[in-house]
Protein backbone atom coordinates (compact mmCIF):
# COMPACT_ATOMS: atom_id res chain seq x y z
CA UNK A 1 0.00 0.00 0.00
CA UNK A 2 1.45 3.41 -0.66
CA UNK A 3 1.89 5.79 2.08
CA UNK A 4 1.52 9.21 2.79
CA UNK A 5 3.18 11.34 6.08
CA UNK A 6 1.45 14.01 6.85
CA UNK A 7 2.75 16.41 9.45
CA UNK A 8 0.86 19.57 11.24
CA UNK A 9 -2.33 17.89 11.91
CA UNK A 10 -4.78 19.10 14.23
CA UNK A 11 -8.57 19.97 14.75
CA UNK A 12 -10.90 17.68 11.93
CA UNK A 13 -11.72 20.86 10.63
CA UNK A 14 -8.42 21.95 10.13
CA UNK A 15 -6.37 21.19 6.86
CA UNK A 16 -3.81 18.93 8.05
CA UNK A 17 -6.74 16.66 9.20
CA UNK A 18 -8.65 17.62 5.54
CA UNK A 19 -5.18 16.40 3.75
CA UNK A 20 -5.34 13.51 5.47
CA UNK A 21 -8.83 12.44 4.96
CA UNK A 22 -8.44 13.38 1.17
CA UNK A 23 -5.37 10.97 1.13
CA UNK A 24 -7.05 8.15 2.72
CA UNK A 25 -9.87 8.17 0.31
CA UNK A 26 -7.03 7.93 -2.38
CA UNK A 27 -5.97 4.79 -1.27
CA UNK A 28 -3.10 5.73 0.79
CA UNK A 29 -2.04 4.51 4.00
CA UNK A 30 -1.84 7.77 5.76
CA UNK A 31 0.54 8.42 8.68
CA UNK A 32 -1.48 11.41 11.00
CA UNK A 33 1.30 13.77 12.67
CA UNK A 34 1.34 15.95 14.89
CA UNK A 35 1.43 17.09 18.67
CA UNK A 36 -1.70 16.11 20.13
CA UNK A 37 -2.37 12.37 20.54
CA UNK A 38 -6.49 12.75 21.23
CA UNK A 39 -6.91 15.48 17.98
CA UNK A 40 -4.33 12.73 15.63
CA UNK A 41 -6.78 10.07 17.19
CA UNK A 42 -10.22 11.57 15.98
CA UNK A 43 -8.57 12.30 12.63
CA UNK A 44 -7.77 7.99 12.52
CA UNK A 45 -10.94 7.02 13.58
CA UNK A 46 -12.81 9.55 11.14
CA UNK A 47 -10.86 7.84 7.90
CA UNK A 48 -10.84 4.12 9.37
CA UNK A 49 -14.96 4.83 9.59
CA UNK A 50 -14.91 5.48 6.09
CA UNK A 51 -13.28 2.16 5.26
CA UNK A 52 -9.73 3.71 4.82
CA UNK A 53 -6.16 2.79 6.58
CA UNK A 54 -4.35 5.06 8.93
CA UNK A 55 -2.00 5.71 12.42
CA UNK A 56 -1.64 8.33 14.64
CA UNK A 57 2.23 9.28 15.38
CA UNK A 58 2.87 12.00 17.52
CA UNK A 59 6.09 13.87 16.52
CA UNK A 60 6.97 17.57 17.51
CA UNK A 61 7.74 19.02 13.71
CA UNK A 62 11.10 20.80 15.45
CA UNK A 63 11.97 17.43 16.69
CA UNK A 64 14.95 15.96 14.65
CA UNK A 65 14.47 12.35 15.75
CA UNK A 66 11.13 12.47 16.10
CA UNK A 67 10.77 13.62 12.69
CA UNK A 68 13.39 10.54 11.84
CA UNK A 69 11.50 7.86 13.72
CA UNK A 70 8.17 9.27 12.01
CA UNK A 71 9.62 7.96 8.64
CA UNK A 72 10.63 5.27 10.24
CA UNK A 73 7.38 4.03 11.04
CA UNK A 74 6.03 4.95 7.04
CA UNK A 75 8.51 2.46 6.21
CA UNK A 76 8.67 1.54 2.43
CA UNK A 77 6.07 2.78 -0.53
CA UNK A 78 6.10 6.61 0.93
CA UNK A 79 4.23 8.50 -2.41
CA UNK A 80 3.58 11.58 -0.63
CA UNK A 81 4.55 14.08 2.22
CA UNK A 82 2.89 17.16 3.56
CA UNK A 83 4.42 19.35 5.51
CA UNK A 84 1.33 21.51 6.96
CA UNK A 85 3.14 22.81 10.33
CA UNK A 86 3.05 26.55 10.44
CA UNK A 87 1.97 28.73 13.45
CA UNK A 88 1.24 32.65 12.84
CA UNK A 89 3.18 34.30 15.37
CA UNK A 90 2.32 37.90 15.33
CA UNK A 91 4.15 40.38 16.96
CA UNK A 92 6.67 43.77 16.54
CA UNK A 93 10.21 43.46 16.53
CA UNK A 94 11.55 46.18 18.84
CA UNK A 95 9.24 44.29 21.65
CA UNK A 96 10.27 40.54 20.39
CA UNK A 97 12.17 38.29 22.25
CA UNK A 98 14.91 36.15 20.24
CA UNK A 99 13.75 33.47 21.68
CA UNK A 100 9.92 33.66 20.22
CA UNK A 101 11.67 34.80 16.92
CA UNK A 102 13.35 31.68 16.93
CA UNK A 103 10.77 29.60 17.82
CA UNK A 104 8.89 30.71 14.92
CA UNK A 105 11.77 30.02 12.26
CA UNK A 106 11.47 26.54 13.99
CA UNK A 107 7.83 25.59 13.72
CA UNK A 108 7.79 27.02 9.58
CA UNK A 109 11.30 26.47 8.21
CA UNK A 110 13.56 24.33 10.45
CA UNK A 111 10.82 21.56 11.00
CA UNK A 112 10.38 21.63 6.84
CA UNK A 113 14.24 20.99 6.59
CA UNK A 114 14.19 18.20 8.91
CA UNK A 115 10.86 16.55 7.69
CA UNK A 116 11.71 17.53 3.71
CA UNK A 117 15.40 15.82 4.29
CA UNK A 118 13.88 12.95 5.59
CA UNK A 119 11.10 12.91 2.68
CA UNK A 120 13.50 13.07 0.01
CA UNK A 121 15.95 10.26 1.35
CA UNK A 122 13.12 7.88 2.10
CA UNK A 123 11.55 8.24 -1.51
CA UNK A 124 15.32 7.09 -3.03
CA UNK A 125 14.68 6.02 -6.42
CA UNK A 126 11.25 5.71 -6.66
CA UNK A 127 10.26 9.12 -6.79
CA UNK A 128 7.14 11.05 -4.89
CA UNK A 129 5.61 14.14 -3.69
CA UNK A 130 6.80 16.35 -1.25
CA UNK A 131 4.46 19.48 -0.72
CA UNK A 132 4.58 22.44 1.66
CA UNK A 133 1.89 24.47 2.89
CA UNK A 134 2.52 28.49 2.69
CA UNK A 135 0.72 31.71 3.62
CA UNK A 136 0.30 34.83 2.48
CA UNK A 137 3.01 35.48 4.49
CA UNK A 138 5.38 33.24 2.13
CA UNK A 139 5.51 36.03 -0.48
CA UNK A 140 5.46 39.24 1.70
CA UNK A 141 6.51 40.84 4.72
CA UNK A 142 4.13 43.02 6.27
CA UNK A 143 3.90 44.92 9.94
CA UNK A 144 3.44 43.12 12.98
CA UNK A 145 4.04 40.07 11.24
CA UNK A 146 7.82 39.81 10.45
CA UNK A 147 8.25 36.69 12.71
CA UNK A 148 5.95 34.97 10.85
CA UNK A 149 6.46 36.81 7.36
CA UNK A 150 10.65 35.65 7.49
CA UNK A 151 10.29 32.27 8.41
CA UNK A 152 7.69 31.16 5.42
CA UNK A 153 9.72 33.24 3.26
CA UNK A 154 12.16 30.48 4.14
CA UNK A 155 10.30 27.70 4.06
CA UNK A 156 9.40 29.27 0.66
CA UNK A 157 12.69 29.30 -1.02
CA UNK A 158 13.77 25.79 0.76
CA UNK A 159 11.12 24.04 -1.19
CA UNK A 160 12.10 25.89 -4.81
CA UNK A 161 15.79 24.82 -3.67
CA UNK A 162 14.67 21.20 -3.33
CA UNK A 163 12.48 21.40 -6.35
CA UNK A 164 15.16 22.06 -8.25
CA UNK A 165 17.31 19.56 -6.11
CA UNK A 166 15.33 16.50 -6.56
CA UNK A 167 12.92 16.70 -9.49
CA UNK A 168 15.80 15.01 -11.78
CA UNK A 169 15.17 12.26 -8.68
CA UNK A 170 11.14 11.93 -9.99
CA UNK A 171 10.85 14.22 -6.70
CA UNK A 172 8.15 16.97 -7.30
CA UNK A 173 8.05 19.24 -4.95
CA UNK A 174 4.97 21.62 -4.26
CA UNK A 175 4.63 24.92 -2.14
CA UNK A 176 0.93 25.65 -1.58
CA UNK A 177 0.32 29.59 -1.01
CA UNK A 178 -2.64 30.01 0.96
CA UNK A 179 -3.71 33.34 0.67
CA UNK A 180 -6.14 34.04 3.50
CA UNK A 181 -7.98 32.82 6.60
CA UNK A 182 -8.80 29.34 6.45
CA UNK A 183 -12.70 28.34 7.29
CA UNK A 184 -11.89 26.10 9.49
CA UNK A 185 -11.87 25.69 13.51
CA UNK A 186 -8.56 27.66 14.23
CA UNK A 187 -10.63 30.81 13.23
CA UNK A 188 -13.78 29.84 14.11
CA UNK A 189 -13.37 29.15 17.26
CA UNK A 190 -9.93 30.41 18.64
CA UNK A 191 -11.03 33.76 16.56
CA UNK A 192 -15.06 34.00 16.24
CA UNK A 193 -15.44 37.57 16.04
CA UNK A 194 -13.00 37.82 13.36
CA UNK A 195 -15.09 34.72 11.42
CA UNK A 196 -18.07 36.67 12.08
CA UNK A 197 -16.53 39.65 10.47
CA UNK A 198 -15.45 37.65 7.63
CA UNK A 199 -17.99 35.29 7.22
CA UNK A 200 -18.10 32.58 4.93
CA UNK A 201 -17.36 34.20 1.94
CA UNK A 202 -14.30 35.68 3.38
CA UNK A 203 -12.76 32.36 4.86
CA UNK A 204 -10.92 29.80 2.24
CA UNK A 205 -12.85 26.46 1.67
CA UNK A 206 -10.61 23.82 3.20
CA UNK A 207 -11.83 21.68 0.29
CA UNK A 208 -10.72 23.70 -2.09
CA UNK A 209 -7.39 24.25 -0.99
CA UNK A 210 -7.02 20.10 -0.72
CA UNK A 211 -8.03 19.99 -4.23
CA UNK A 212 -4.97 22.08 -4.58
CA UNK A 213 -2.96 19.60 -3.21
CA UNK A 214 -4.64 16.54 -5.39
CA UNK A 215 -3.91 18.47 -8.27
CA UNK A 216 -0.54 18.84 -7.36
CA UNK A 217 -0.15 15.07 -6.31
CA UNK A 218 -2.12 14.32 -9.48
CA UNK A 219 0.54 15.62 -12.29
CA UNK A 220 1.94 13.98 -14.60
CA UNK A 221 6.20 13.86 -15.08
CA UNK A 222 6.18 16.55 -17.82
CA UNK A 223 3.65 18.74 -16.54
CA UNK A 224 4.77 19.74 -12.80
CA UNK A 225 3.49 22.88 -10.69
CA UNK A 226 6.08 23.96 -8.64
CA UNK A 227 3.61 26.60 -6.88
CA UNK A 228 -0.12 27.68 -6.79
CA UNK A 229 -2.02 30.21 -4.62
CA UNK A 230 -5.43 30.02 -3.54
CA UNK A 231 -7.88 32.64 -1.90
CA UNK A 232 -11.51 33.49 -1.70
CA UNK A 233 -13.33 35.91 -4.09
CA UNK A 234 -13.43 39.08 -2.11
CA UNK A 235 -9.96 38.71 -0.54
CA UNK A 236 -7.68 42.30 -1.10
CA UNK A 237 -4.38 40.99 -2.22
N1 LIG B 1 -5.46 29.03 9.64
C1 LIG B 1 -5.31 29.91 8.68
O1 LIG B 1 -6.13 30.80 8.50
C2 LIG B 1 -4.12 29.82 7.76
C3 LIG B 1 -3.99 30.75 6.72
C4 LIG B 1 -2.92 30.65 5.84
C5 LIG B 1 -2.01 29.63 5.99
N2 LIG B 1 -2.15 28.74 7.01
C6 LIG B 1 -1.17 27.66 7.13
O2 LIG B 1 -1.87 26.44 7.04
C7 LIG B 1 -1.24 25.47 7.84
C8 LIG B 1 -2.27 24.81 8.71
O3 LIG B 1 -2.76 25.74 9.61
P1 LIG B 1 -4.17 25.66 10.34
O4 LIG B 1 -4.26 26.89 11.14
O5 LIG B 1 -5.27 25.41 9.37
O6 LIG B 1 -4.04 24.43 11.28
P2 LIG B 1 -4.42 22.87 11.11
O7 LIG B 1 -3.99 22.38 9.78
O8 LIG B 1 -5.83 22.66 11.50
O9 LIG B 1 -3.52 22.26 12.24
C9 LIG B 1 -2.15 22.42 12.26
C10 LIG B 1 -1.69 21.74 13.52
O10 LIG B 1 -0.27 21.76 13.51
C11 LIG B 1 0.09 21.37 14.80
N3 LIG B 1 1.42 21.85 15.16
C12 LIG B 1 1.81 23.07 15.53
N4 LIG B 1 3.11 23.08 15.84
C13 LIG B 1 3.55 21.81 15.65
C14 LIG B 1 4.79 21.16 15.83
N5 LIG B 1 5.88 21.83 16.26
N6 LIG B 1 4.87 19.84 15.54
C15 LIG B 1 3.79 19.16 15.12
N7 LIG B 1 2.58 19.71 14.95
C16 LIG B 1 2.47 21.02 15.22
C17 LIG B 1 -0.93 21.98 15.76
O11 LIG B 1 -1.30 20.94 16.62
P3 LIG B 1 -1.89 21.19 18.10
O12 LIG B 1 -3.25 21.75 17.89
O13 LIG B 1 -1.93 19.81 18.66
O14 LIG B 1 -0.96 22.10 18.79
C18 LIG B 1 -2.06 22.42 14.82
O15 LIG B 1 -3.32 22.02 15.28
C19 LIG B 1 -0.07 26.15 8.55
O16 LIG B 1 1.13 25.92 7.86
C20 LIG B 1 -0.46 27.63 8.46
O17 LIG B 1 0.66 28.50 8.48
C21 LIG B 1 -3.18 28.81 7.89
Amino acid sequence: MKKAVISGVGPIEGLGAQLCIRFATKGLHVLVAGRTQTKLDAVVSAIKANGGSAEAVVADSTNESETAALFDQAGSDLDVAIYNTGNNTPGRIAEMSAEFFENSWRVCCFGGFLFGREAVNRFAGNGGTLLFTGASASLRGRENFGAFNSSKGALRNLAQAMAKEYGRDGVHVGHVVIDGPIGGEKIKKNLPEYAEKLGEQGMISIDGIVDGYDYLYNQPKRAWTFEIDVRTSVEKW
